[in-house]
């Protein structure tokens, strides 16, 4: 299986099904569970470093919280929406199928996030330790995709992410920019792009509403396993080999050692819940007032 070497786009018709209407969004808030259901706020300087804040809905309603999300700058994520919203599912799944039939490849793991956000919402410098499908419903995203080599994402960044010791934030430079390949993202329209690849979005000035599909491979799997048993080695003093260079047996052994680093409890995860820092509620009472 060889994976894209460029972002691709498919086309897709489920947003004209309804599922993204204010009707529905109001609907699936209300109904959501609320430890589903994450509110983000990231902060920029003027060198484009970012800062994160997450909040809580409080008391609010699923319209309340629908038009909280159109006014404020935020980015609200609906974990879990393959289990959570089956009714977007059944008309995700199929298009996905089809989709993993074009790239060749064979998922064991499938998982997919709800994300609203209001129209300034910009998503920092990061990479998914996972393949992605972004399907988009409403508003317009720019997407920024940077190569994979060492001067964008260092492998030494890449094994802290996967081993929740930092944030999924890479390091950013702005002068990445010039070497990044652009997607202005439409409704009826679905991204996907090289594995691993660094990518950062932001909102062209209108609610944007997308369902983010995560995806395991056997490849994925032993990548990211690897990477984690990479990252517990160099700890200890080693340097691994660059994982171009990590032929797939070595990367399974990786990938076995990984497991048993992990029952050892030997990169024990720094990232606990960020601290609930404001309520979305109470940001639309001081807007509204
Ligand atoms: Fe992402």
């Amino acid at each position: 299986m060889s994976w894209l070497s460029q972002p691709k786009i498919y086309d897709h018709q489920i947003h004209e099904s309804g599922i993204a209407s204010d009707e529905a969004l109001a609907m699936i808030l209300d109904r959501y569970p609320a430890e589903l259901l994450d509110i983000n706020a990231y902060s920029y300087d003027s060198e484009g470093q970012v800062s994160l804040a997450t909040g809580e809905r409080g008391r609010a309603d699923g319209a309340t919280l629908l038009e909280a999300i159109k006014g404020g700058r935020v980015w609200v994520n609906l974990r879990d929406a393959h289990e959570a919203y089956p009714e977007l599912w059944a008309h995700i799944q199929p298009k996905f199928d089809e989709i993993a039939a074009d790239l060749g490849v064979k998922p064991i793991k499938v998982t997919g996030q709800l994300i609203m956000s209001s129209p300034q919402t910009k998503v920092p410098y990061h990479f998914d330790a996972a393949g992605v499908v972004l399907f988009h419903f409403r508003g317009v995203k720019k997407l920024w995709v940077y190569p994979t080599d060492e001067a964008h994402q260092p492998q030494e960044s890449v094994e802290k992410v996967i081993m929740r010791v930092q944030a999924e934030e890479l390091p950013y430079r702005m002068a990445f920019d010039d070497d990044a390949q652009v997607v202005e993202l439409q409704p009826g329209q679905a991204l996907t792009w090289p594995l691993y690849a660094p990518h950062r979005v932001e909102n062209q000035g209108v609610f944007n509403v997308s369902l983010s599909l995560d995806f395991q491979t056997w490849e994925t799997r032993l990548m990211r396993g690897a990477h984690y048993a990479n990252g517990v080695l160099r700890r200890y003093g080693l340097k691994p080999a660059a994982m171009e260079q990590t032929p797939v047996m070595a990367r399974a052994a990786l990938w076995a050692a990984s497991l048993a680093m992990k029952k050892a409890n030997l990169a024990p995860n720094l990232i606990k819940d960020y601290e609930r820092s404001f309520e979305l509620s109470a940001q639309a009472k001081k807007k509204a007032a």
